[in-house]
């Protein structure tokens, strides 16, 4: 079954907010046993964006969200639905979505939090896209958001040169028959919970002075398990929606998978059979900004003259639950 939107919608504009300090492997090599050839080697990573301390999810997701806005000639005050994906939200409630409509002043807009980690920005962009399709909201917005420099163990080599700070944002409306979303595919599997995650701070096991000395507020992962599966599911997702839509991987102007590590990207895109130079990738520059990645690929895609209207474009994630997706596009604007 093709999972096809009840009226075509489409991403209309973008945005995309990174704070300004650079953290370099070779920095991270002075506080951790680690090396620029290893975390280049390994992962594709150069550099990544970190915060300084005290500042949240929404003073990054704000400015991205404005960006769209403004690139679409919105004011914010247009907006009727304001979906906001993170890992690291602000604090546990309210939502982002709620600081996020705050500072931006979308004062029509209702909104909320999503998380489905890595593949959050895709599940969001589906979920938007599904109630402008209904009817339930005439202009949306999703930003993706991530502080992941306050949520890694700095003395953990394993995890912490792995991932940065950064927003994306992008504006959804209603698009020419054709255009915008054409089919999506995703799915969540508990069982892999145990491979990544942050094991206190929620419900089951709440804040202590224990649970703060164990570093239990930081991400735990199973690298190699992570790896293997987010290969399989994110080739074996896009392969699924290029068959189902009579499309090879040439027809695709642009495959934007979420930048957790550049072999997972070059072997999903190899599956796809696919022109490498049509891959986007921006993890040596930022990392992995888990629900960040996607949205600010595409606006960098947008910039460097990569997305022309009516290009087909695939999007694909995997992540913590697990989750995972893809998204298929013909791009709008
Ligand atoms: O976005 C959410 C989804 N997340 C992902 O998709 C991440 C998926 N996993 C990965 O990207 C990779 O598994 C990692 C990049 C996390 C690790 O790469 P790997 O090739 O699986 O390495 P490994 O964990 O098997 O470690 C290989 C070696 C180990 O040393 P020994 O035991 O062989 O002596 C590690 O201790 O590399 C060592 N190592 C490091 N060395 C230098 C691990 N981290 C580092 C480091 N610097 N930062």
């Amino acid at each position: 079954m093709n999972h096809r939107l009840a009226a075509p919608v489409g991403i209309t504009a973008t945005g995309q907010c990174f704070p300004p300090k650079v953290v370099t492997n070779d920095d991270l090599a002075q506080i951790l046993d680690t090396n620029d050839e290893w975390i280049r080697s390994r992962t594709g990573i150069r550099e990544r964006r970190w915060v300084e301390p005290g500042t949240g999810a929404s003073q990054l997701g704000a400015p991205a969200l404005q960006q769209a806005l403004d690139a679409r000639g919105l004011k914010a005050s247009e907006l009727d639905l304001l979906v906001v994906t993170t890992v690291t939200p602000d604090t546990l409630f309210p939502a982002t979505a709620c600081r996020i409509q705050e500072r931006v002043g979308a004062s029509n807009a209702f909104g909320f939090d999503l998380n489905a980690a890595c593949s959050g920005f895709l599940f969001a962009l589906t979920t938007a896209a599904s109630m402008v399709a209904a009817g339930a909201a005439r202009k949306a917005a999703v930003v993706g958001v991530d502080i992941m420099s306050t949520i890694i163990n700095k003395e953990d080599r394993a995890t912490a040169v792995l991932f940065g700070d950064g927003a994306g944002a992008v504006i959804l409306e209603q698009v020419d028959p054709g255009y915008g979303i054409l089919d999506f595919e995703h799915r969540i599997d508990g069982s892999g919970g145990e491979f990544l995650f942050m094991p206190a701070g929620g419900s089951l096991k709440p804040a202590t002075a224990e649970t703060v000395a164990n570093k239990e507020h930081t991400i735990h992962q199973a690298g190699s398990e992570v790896f293997k599966n987010a290969v399989r599911e994110m080739a074996d997702n896009s392969r699924l929606l290029l068959d189902r839509n009579g499309l090879k991987g040439e027809d695709l102007a642009l495959f934007v998978p979420h930048q957790a590590n550049i072999r997972i990207m070059d072997a999903a895109a190899k599956r796809l059979e696919l022109d490498p130079a049509r891959m986007m990738v921006n993890i040596d520059r930022y990392a992995n900004t888990t629900t960040a990645t996607i949205p600010t690929a595409l606006h960098q895609a947008r910039e460097q003259g990569r997305l022309a209207k009516g290009d087909l474009v695939i999007l694909s994630a995997f992540g913590a639950g697990f989750t995972w997706g893809s998204t298929l596009l013909r791009w709008a604007c």
